[in-house]
């Protein structure tokens, strides 16, 4: 079997340049290597409550943003979960392998439910099982993220390997590709916090669809650390996020930059991170732009039929091992 990918970004908020950065870019950089399968998880995005006209708005933005991003959907499959039903199928399975105090103990579920209080929904608590469902039926090998979902993706192994011990080898071990630099940006109003689609605080973070001046304003109000050199340095966390961003959108090193700097201060990054940040979305921008609306749907109406037929397949599989038989 080919060796697979499998990832997907949630239709809440406006996807970020973290989102980017940490994710998307390396799904662009590994589809030719693996057999790819990209996906807006709509159904994840239900766990907290959402607007239905802007949730469906919001699917089509985010597959918008996967093709411009450079997801080539010749090469790989973009599709949106809800179009194929084996998604909520095996999340329910799931449901049924995993354990609740291994659900109350995902960080993600334990900061959100805080926001929610007493409102908490039942299915942001099993979220995880519905990640895990997404990963297995494509059998992925690797799973391309940012650094917050490496809990997730450590629970999906558990998952598996209880499955496959109770049921027989079904599913295979999916790995997850975190990448070296990039894999937590952080918000630009505070280095402590990650840059977050659900920040209420629109200056945390560079959106996608973010215009021009935008950027530029955001980018000035950056909180920056105490000293006044240009350099990566664990101890200045607002300056070396910045300079992260920096490295990643003009793919320099970092020595490269450290020099570019040297004499310069913090306005001086602020206002060239700007610039390479606007001339990064302009092109961007047109791209999402110019993709027709019959196009996309032609384009995730196709991709759910490939997702479907492999889904299906592996769901035939794990109903047969569990004894889930009718008429
Ligand atoms: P989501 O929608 O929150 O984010 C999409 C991707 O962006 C990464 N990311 C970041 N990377 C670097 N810096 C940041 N500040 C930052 N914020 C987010 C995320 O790690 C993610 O890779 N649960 C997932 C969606 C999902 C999924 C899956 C992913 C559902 N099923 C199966 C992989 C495989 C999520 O909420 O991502």
């Amino acid at each position: 079997m080919p060796k697979r990918i499998f990832s997907g970004a949630q239709p809440t908020g406006n996807l970020h340049i973290g989102n980017y950065l940490g994710a998307l870019r390396n799904w662009v950089a590994l589809q030719h290597e693996y057999e790819s399968f990209f996906c807006v998880v709509n159904l994840h995005a239900i766990t907290v409550p959402q607007d239905p006209s802007a949730l469906a708005a919001k699917t089509r933005e985010v597959a918008r943003i996967y093709l411009a991003a450079g997801i080539d959907p010749k090469v790989s499959t973009v599709f949106v979960q809800s179009d194929v039903s084996e998604h909520a199928e095996l999340a329910w399975i799931l449901n049924c392998v995993v354990r609740v105090s291994e659900l109350e103990r995902m960080t993600q579920y334990k900061d959100k439910a805080k926001k929610q209080r007493e409102n908490v929904l039942a299915g942001l608590l099993t979220y995880p099982a519905l990640m895990a469902a997404d990963i297995l039926l494509y059998q992925t090998d690797l799973v391309p993220v940012g650094h917050d979902q490496k809990q997730h993706l450590e629970l999906t192994r558990d998952l598996a390997s209880r499955f496959n011990r109770d049921f027989g080898e079904t599913f295979r071990m999916p790995e997850a590709f975190i990448p070296k630099v990039g894999a937590k940006i952080q918000a630009l109003d505070d280095p402590a916090k990650k840059m977050s689609k659900s920040d209420e605080n629109v200056h945390g973070s560079i959106t996608l669809v973010d215009d021009a001046d935008t950027v530029r304003r955001k980018v000035k109000r950056a909180v920056t650390d105490s000293g006044t050199e240009v350099r990566f340095d664990a101890s200045r966390p607002a300056i070396t996020n910045l300079l992260t961003i920096y490295q990643l959108l003009t793919g320099k090193t970092s020595v490269e930059i450290e020099e570019h700097f040297a004499g310069k201060g913090y306005a001086q990054l602020k206002s060239e991170l700007a610039e390479v940040t606007v001339e990064f979305l302009r092109p961007f921008q047109a791209r999402m732009n110019a993709i027709g609306d019959e196009e996309l749907r032609s384009t995730l109406a196709e991709g759910a039929e490939k997702a479907r037929s492999i889904a299906r397949e592996t769901m035939r599989a794990v109903k047969e091992r569990m004894g889930i038989v009718g008429a």
